[in-house]
């Protein structure tokens, strides 16, 4: 059983200046809800109990997110406004949720070592605090129900043109059954020359503790950074890992063009406003093309 997840949060979010200049790119709100508590929702979806989120320095605003706010949820019962009252203190009690800072930012590997003593002997999730996915089932319990099938190492990815795949970690494989890749090569950033695959890893991992010696094996790569994708190749060496090519959409939240993206995508789903913003979305198109 998989009950606990694992969420860095820690980076600088560099691609997202000036905006993460003083709060972190994880409280970037898609309308009115901070990226991270739908990383938090999708794991409660997916039967988690218990969150280890990766801070640090800046990232104080994580931290009051998921706590109780007694103060705000007294003056918004004072003016009437119970359901707010109501929502606000569920965010303090989505679940059982710890915090750990990274000292230095050597990477989302050097991150994940800090789960450590947390994770234990368990196997875990890893969810990109940066990262949230439209799916009807939730991305990571399609990746604990494989899981749950091989018992193995299991990372979620997604098709990306040729052309791109040099932004991600990029793995190749057989396919062993629907969706499914059995993997034998991961690479990080990769020139085109060294891979003929398009399976991009996708911000979602179900991790075991064997992974903890790799990190501690794995020499910095890129940036001096520690990459997660240079451990799992050494662990690849000892035991075999899985791919699946989850259902759903993801969106990098870190990406300007995909928060955009992602802010129009989830505003046509909101009931109370999704008409009226599809009105004002025509009519930008028609005005676009008349140019
Ligand atoms: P990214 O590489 O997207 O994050 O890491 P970044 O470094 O903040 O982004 P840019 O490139 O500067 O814009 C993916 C996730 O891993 C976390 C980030 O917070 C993000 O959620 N991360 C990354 C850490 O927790 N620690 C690190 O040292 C690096």
């Amino acid at each position: 059983m998989i009950k606990k997840a694992v969420i860095p949060a820690a980076g600088l979010g560099t691609r997202f200046l000036p905006a993460t200049k003083a709060q972190p790119k994880e409280m970037l709100p898609i309308i009115d809800t901070p990226t991270i508590q739908y990383v938090v929702q999708e794991a409660i979806d997916s039967g988690i109990e218990d969150i280890l989120i990766i801070s640090g320095k800046g990232k104080r605003a994580i931290e009051d997110h998921f706590d109780r706010n007694t103060e705000l949820e007294y003056i918004l019962e004072q003016k009437g406004e119970h359901d707010l009252a109501t929502s606000i203190s569920r965010i303090g009690e989505m679940a059982n949720i710890h915090f750990i800072r990274q000292k230095q930012l050597n990477g989302l590997g050097d991150a994940i070592y800090y789960a450590k003593q947390h994770t234990g002997d368990e196997p875990f999730v890893v969810m990109l605090g940066d990262t949230i996915n439209d799916a009807i089932i939730p991305v990571t319990q399609q990746l604990i129900d494989i899981y749950n099938q091989y018992r193995q190492t299991v990372i979620a990815v997604e098709r990306v043109p040729r052309d791109k795949i040099d932004m991600y970690g990029i793995v190749s494989g057989n396919e062993v059954s629907e969706r499914v890749y059995k993997v034998n090569q991961l690479i990080e950033k990769p020139r085109p020359a060294q891979t003929k695959s398009d399976l991009a890893v996708a911000g979602r991992y179900i991790l075991t503790p064997a992974i903890y010696p790799m990190l501690e094996k794995v020499k910095p790569g890129k940036n001096k950074e520690i990459q997660l994708t240079d451990a799992l190749q050494l662990l690849l060496q000892r035991e075999s890992i899985f791919a699946y090519i989850f259902e759903g959409r993801r969106f990098d939240v870190g990406n300007k063009l995909d928060y955009l993206r992602t802010t129009v995508e989830m505003a046509l789903k909101r009931e109370e406003f999704s008409s009226q913003f599809l009105d004002f979305l025509k009519s930008v198109v028609a005005q676009a093309e008349k140019k």
